[in-house]
């Protein structure tokens, strides 16, 4: 998709990787709309976009997600692209993480991101695409750390299945699947205590890469052994 004039709704704008998503793409000349949780840190990001639309959601009210992308694409009469970049984590060993905690994860970074697509697939047209953050641990499920591990390989799934379902509509699916990420979300669990972390990628530079990926219709966006960020056309 060509990103200058594309209006891009990025939900979860109030997070760093968020957040640096929505300024690389307006920076090459997208409309952008901002989605949060927080509406005082909404307010905050929108700050630096005059006049672009809000729109408020909680991840665990599916009709308050459907509200954000209808609400976006009325002020910017349509979408092109809808990225979803809010997520949650918690940490322990799978007995201590309780099953609300489990529930929670699931509703955070599965069910919502499906609430905002199943939205975005009723309004956008051919050329358009949905793009979402999983997470490394999508493929490679970690030691406590199993409860976010299985949400993000269950969005993965979805992600899977849903792009062979959008293709003949004209939609692209956008996997975003980085490794560990210096934005502090390890910092801010639902529960448990990160374990000690190496250093993390840049946000900044991995939100370049997202850019690039819309761009260049790619189905996915990983991240190699090095730490930089790779876009693949195809998902397999
Ligand atoms: N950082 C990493 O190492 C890493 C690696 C791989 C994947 N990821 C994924 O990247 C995404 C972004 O994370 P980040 O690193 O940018 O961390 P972040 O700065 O903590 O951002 C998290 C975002 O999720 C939002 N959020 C959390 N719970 C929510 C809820 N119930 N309803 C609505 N919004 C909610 C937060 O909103 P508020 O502003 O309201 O809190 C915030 O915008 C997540 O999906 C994460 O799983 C991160």
């Amino acid at each position: 998709m060509e990103l200058s004039g594309a209006r891009v709704m990025v939900a979860g704008a109030t997070g760093v990787l968020g957040g640096a998503i929505t300024a690389e793409v307006a920076g090459r000349g997208a409309l952008v709309a901002l989605a949060g949780r927080d509406p005082s840190r909404l307010a905050h990001a929108a700050r630096s976009y005059p006049g672009a639309p809000t729109a408020r959601f909680d991840a665990y009210d599916p009709a308050s997600c459907a509200r954000a992308v209808h609400d976006t694409a009325a002020a910017l009469q349509g979408l092109d692209a809808v990225v979803i970049a809010f997520g949650t984590v918690a940490f322990g060993a799978a007995q201590e993480v309780g099953d609300e905690v489990a529930e929670h994860l699931m509703a955070v970074n599965h069910l919502a991101p499906a609430a905002f697509f199943r939205a975005a697939l009723g309004i956008l047209r051919p050329g358009s695409v949905v793009a979402a953050v999983t997470g490394v641990v999508a493929e490679r499920p970690q030691p406590r750390m199993a409860d976010y591990s299985a949400s993000k390989a269950a969005l993965r799934a979805w992600l899977d299945a849903v792009r062979r379902e959008a293709r003949s509509a004209g939609v692209g699916v956008l996997e975003i699947r980085p490794g560990h990420l210096d934005t502090g979300f390890a910092q801010r669990p639902v529960a448990g205590t990160a374990p000690p972390l190496p250093g993390g990628g840049d946000p900044r530079q991995l939100a370049a890469a997202v850019a690039d990926a819309l761009a260049a219709d790619a189905e996915l966006l990983r991240t190699s052994p090095d730490g930089t960020p790779v876009v693949e056309r195809r998902s397999r």
